[in-house]
C-alpha cells in the first residue's frame, strides 16, 4: 500500500492485519447503527466557510485542553481492549501521544495496566474509570491512577450497562482471544498479529484483579453486565470527588439536563458524547447536541467532544460548534492496527494537518477564537 494520506486508508489497512471480530469492535456500532452513521453524517453536512485574502502565515494548532498545553486540540479517547489491536497496545498508544503532544487516556477496560503504561512515559495520561459493582475495586483503581499521577480522571456515564452491539455476539469476541475452529483462518492471515498478540505477553484486562480475569467469561458484554454497576447515579459523583483529587471529565452527555447536572457537580471539563455509537442507538448525533450543551453550560465547564471525528475538518467543525477540544477512539486503534506506534504518530500528523490546511483556507490563524461563524449555515 502506497502512504496513508487519510485516516481510511489507515482504517483499510487495520482492516487487513487485525482479526475480523477486533476490528469490528472498533469499527461497528449497537443495533441498527442509527448513531454511529449520523456522528459521522451530521460532521459530514456541515460546511466550512471559505475565506481569502487572509494573512494565516502566523497560524498555529496548539491550544490547551483541561488546563493542559496541547499541539492541537485532539486528545486520545478511552477505547477498551485497546492491546488487542497491537502487542502492548497502551503503552505504544501512549508514546506517541506523550511524543505528539497530546492527552492520552487509558481505560479501565485496557489490556496494558495503569502501572505499565506510567512506566513507560514521563508525561503523565488520563485514567478513564467505570465504576464497577465492587466499589472496593473501583477506589483501588482510582488509588492506582493517583499513584500512577494521572493527571485527570475521564469518568463514563454512559455505559452502566452496554448496548448490544450485534457483531461481537456474532463474532463470539472474547478476552483474552482465543484460537478458534470459526476464527482460524482469519488469524492464519494475520500471522503478525498473531505473534504479538495472541501469543504475546499482554493479552488480558491488565488493570482487574486476578479473580476477574478468570470469572467464567463467555463474551466481552455478558462480562460486562456482571461488573458494571447499574445503580449508578449523580450522587456517586460525590463520592468520586471525595477519592479523587484531581481534575474530573465527564464522558457521555448529549441531553441538557443532563449537562447541568455534571456542569454543578463542578467537573472540570464534561465530553459530549454517545460513545461512538455503541451505546442507545437511535441518540441524536453527538454534533447535533454540542450547540445545546455548549449554549447550557460552556460559561461554567470545558465542552469537549466525541463521535464520528475522523480529519482535521471535523475537529474544526466541533470547535466552531463551540467545542474546546476532540477526543478521538477509533482512528487512534485504525492507526495503532495499522502501524503500531508508528500508525498512531502517523493518525495524529494526518488530523493536524488536516486542521492546519482547513485553519489556513477559512483565514483562520487563533485556534482560540474558533466560533460559529466558520461555518456556512
Ligand atoms: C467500551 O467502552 C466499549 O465501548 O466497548
Amino acid at each position: 500500500m502506497t502512504i496513508a494520506t487519510n485516516v481510511e486508508d489507515l482504517r483499510l489497512l487495520a482492516k487487513k492485519r487485525i482479526p475480523r471480530a477486533i476490528f469490528e469492535y472498533a469499527d461497528r456500532g449497537s443495533y441498527d447503527e442509527r448513531t454511529i452513521t449520523a456522528n459521522s453524517a451530521d460532521l459530514a453536512a456541515l460546511n466550512l466557510r471559505q475565506r481569502v485574502m487572509v494573512d494565516v502565515s502566523g497560524r498555529s494548532t496548539a491550544t490547551t485542553m483541561v488546563g493542559e498545553s496541547v499541539a492541537m486540540p485532539v486528545a486520545i479517547a478511552p477505547t477498551g481492549l485497546t492491546g488487542l489491536f497491537h502487542g502492548n497496545g497502551e503503552i505504544l498508544g501512549a508514546r506517541a501521544a506523550q511524543a505528539f503532544g497530546v492527552p492520552f487516556t487509558l481505560s479501565t477496560m485496557s489490556i496494558c495496566s495503569i502501572e505499565d503504561v506510567a512506566a513507560a512515559v514521563e508525561k503523565p495520561f488520563w485514567f478513564q474509570l467505570y465504576v464497577m459493582r465492587d466499589r472496593g475495586f473501583s477506589q483501588s483503581l482510582v488509588n492506582r491512577a493517583i499513584a500512577a499521577k494521572c493527571s485527570a480522571l475521564v469518568l463514563t456515564l454512559d455505559l452502566q450497562i452496554q448496548g448490544q452491539r450485534h457483531r461481537d455476539i456474532k463474532n463470539g469476541l472474547n478476552v483474552p482471544p482465543r484460537l478458534t475452529l470459526a476464527n482460524a483462518l482469519d488469524i492464519a492471515t494475520k500471522p503478525a498479529w498473531a505473534a504479538r498478540v495472541l501469543f504475546g505477553r499482554r493479552r488480558t484486562f491488565g488493570n482487574l484483579t486476578d479473580a476477574a480475569k478468570d470469572a467464567s467469561l463467555t463474551t466481552l458484554a455478558e462480562w460486562t453486565a456482571s461488573q458494571f454497576d447499574p445503580t449508578l447515579s449523580w450522587k456517586d459523583i460525590e463520592w468520586v470527588r471525595k477519592i479523587w483529587p484531581g481534575k474530573l471529565i465527564l464522558k457521555g452527555i448529549l441531553d441538557v439536563g443532563d449537562a447541568r447536572m455534571a456542569a454543578a457537580t463542578g467537573a472540570d471539563a464534561i465530553v459530549v458524547s454517545n460513545h461512538g455509537g455503541r451505546q442507545l442507538d437511535g441518540a441524536i448525533s453527538s454534533i447535533r447536541a454540542l450547540p445545546r450543551v455548549v449554549d447550557a453550560v460552556g460559561h461554567q465547564t470545558e465542552v469537549l467532544f466525541d463521535g464520528g471525528v475522523r480529519s482535521g475538518q471535523d475537529v474544526l467543525k466541533a470547535l466552531a460548534k463551540g467545542a474546546k477540544g476532540c477526543l478521538v477512539g477509533k482512528a487512534f486503534l485504525y492507526g495503532l492496527a495499522a502501524m503500531g506506534e508508528a500508525g498512531v504518530t502517523r493518525m495524529l500528523e494526518i488530523i493536524r494537518k488536516e486542521l492546519d490546511v482547513s485553519m489556513a483556507l477559512t483565514g483562520t490563524t487563533d485556534i482560540g477564537s474558533v466560533g460559529k461563524d466558520l461555518l456556512d449555515l
